[in-house]
């Protein structure tokens, strides 16, 4: 018999090896499962198959050298192959998007073709990218489809399961988030696929809410949307902070400390980037607009997403007052710390509008250099990319943080400063202390933090009374 779902330990696809995929693929096979890693990407396979991972993520190398050395990570570029292997196949590949802000599912729908034309026996098949929700109904609908026209033995009738179960895990904190999860979320349909995924879980030490395939799918979107809502709403917070006199850092612990609203994801700064947050927001309003569903609440959380580019200009241009041909020193490319990712990021907007103002400018991130000059080339006397912090600091007239790396916070802000050609930071992300940094000397600018400490209007005005 070839269904092996139920008595004995199934073994594991996971279809693309990107920033979900790889750390997903690893995680199982860290766990004990016997996992195939498939990407038809051959050159990205040949190199996680020599030991070296295809983008930065914080312990992947190790990782990714143990579950080799262990063995249970067999790895492919022919995904029928994998398809063939194993019973639970994980889909993880890409979902980019269209300029209508949908969500282009062509690489969904290959994957559920090939898998229609390699059904051998019952699959399980799971989406974990992140997807609108009702794409489990159109992957079962295919592979029924073309299953019809399988050449593969038993590919007529051969049964399967369509499950979501989508992955919630950050870049820069994949693995904390795989193997110490808050929750697990699973869609499923039948018995079986929820005994089999309850099967694969059951190690970890977390809630599994078990729902039926859309509520799972929307789940995702929901959670992406509501964090999305979160940043923009603290954003919003911070200019009025800055307006008034406020401290957003303390507004935000204040309301964190209320259970009800917790203190994550209330950093104010330059806004939210990435490859989740900005297209989930869009391709969640596209799917709410196609039900007409009014969702204005999700646009006004894009827009001032949008706006936080010029609220974060206006300050540089009030620290240096004119662009147009000073040095800027720059920290930080990717869209956040801990990554490689620059894919919408709100440090490299800000570069690009920056240029067009005519700055010059020095910039540096711990990794993602290599990502952001194939973005935007160097260009000789305008975009110098250094090869450290103090490098880009050299005779700047500011310099700008935007990308909250905490190696930033450990540098030598006597050594910067003596560097510089006047001593001013604008602050993107409020990472640093602000006192740290005005004991170097530092002319300091936050977003909202309103710390600066020639501003204390009481004292000025007890001092003159
Ligand atoms: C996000 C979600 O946090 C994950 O749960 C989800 O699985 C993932 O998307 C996904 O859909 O695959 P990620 O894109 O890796 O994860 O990044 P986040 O850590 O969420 O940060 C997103 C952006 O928000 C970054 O640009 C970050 O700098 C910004 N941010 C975050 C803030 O501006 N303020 C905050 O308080 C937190």
């Amino acid at each position: 018999m070839s269904d092996n779902s139920s008595y004995e330990k199934p073994s594991l696809a996971v279809l693309g090896l990107g920033h979900v995929g790889l750390p997903t693929a690893l995680g199982f096979a860290e766990m004990g499962w016997e996992v195939i890693g498939a990407d038809d990407d051959a050159s990205k396979v040949a190199m996680i198959r020599s030991g070296h991972s295809p983008f930065y993520e914080p312990g992947l190398d190790e990782m990714l050298a143990r579950v080799l050395a262990g063995g249970r990570l067999t790895l492919t570029q022919c995904v029928e192959e994998a398809v063939r292997a194993a019973t639970i196949l994980f889909v993880c590949v890409g979902t980019p998007q269209k300029d209508s802000g949908e969500a282009d599912l062509s690489q969904v729908e290959a994957i559920a073709r090939t898998i229609a034309r390699n059904l051998n026996g019952y699959k399980l098949i799971v989406e974990k990218s992140t997807v609108p929700a009702i794409t489990a109904q159109w992957i079962k609908k295919t592979v029924a489809r073309f299953a019809k026209h399988a050449d593969a033995p038993g590919g007529l009738h051969a049964e399967f399961d369509v499950a979501s179960n989508p992955e919630f895990l950050q870049e820069g904190k994949a693995f904390e988030n795989i193997f110490r999860p808050d929750r697990i979320v699973v869609g499923v349909e039948s018995e079986r696929a929820r005994a089999l995924l309850q099967r694969l879980y059951q190690s970890l030490d977390c809630p599994i809410l078990f729902t039926n395939v859309s509520t799972a799918e929307l789940t995702k979107h929901a959670a992406n949307a509501f964090l999305s809502t979160k940043i923009s709403f603290i954003n919003m917070v911070a200019d009025i902070c800055d307006a008034v006199g406020a401290d957003v850092g303390q507004v935000a612990l204040g309301m964190g400390l209320d259970p009800r609203i917790g203190t994550e994801f209330l950093n104010a700064g330059i806004g939210f980037g990435g490859y989740c947050f900005p297209k989930d927001l869009r391709s969640f309003m596209h799917l709410a607009h196609e039900h007409k569903v009014d969702c204005q609440l999700l646009r006004e959380v894009e827009k001032v997403n949008l706006q936080r580019a010029e609220v974060f200009l206006k300050k540089v241009r009030h620290a240096v007052w004119v662009l147009k041909g000073k040095k800027i020193g720059v920290l930080g490319l990717a869209f956040k710390g801990g990554t490689d990712d620059i894919r919408e990021s709100p440090a490299l907007r800000i570069v690009k509008l920056l240029l067009e103002e005519g700055a010059r400018l020095q910039v540096h991130d711990p990794q993602a250099m290599e990502a952001s000059r194939q973005e935007v080339p160097p260009q000789a006397g305008r975009l110098e990319y250094c090869s450290s912090a103090y490098e880009a600091a050299r005779e700047a007239h500011a310099l700008l943080i935007l990308t909250e790396w905490q190696e930033y916070r450990k540098l030598d802000f006597s050594r910067l400063h003596a560097l510089m050609e006047v001593p001013v930071i604008v602050d993107g992300r409020n990472l640093l202390d602000p006192e740290v940094a005005r004991a170097s000397g530092f002319e300091y600018i936050d977003m909202g933090r309103h710390t600066r400490a020639e501003q204390p209007v009481t004292t000025v005005e007890s001092a003159s009374s």
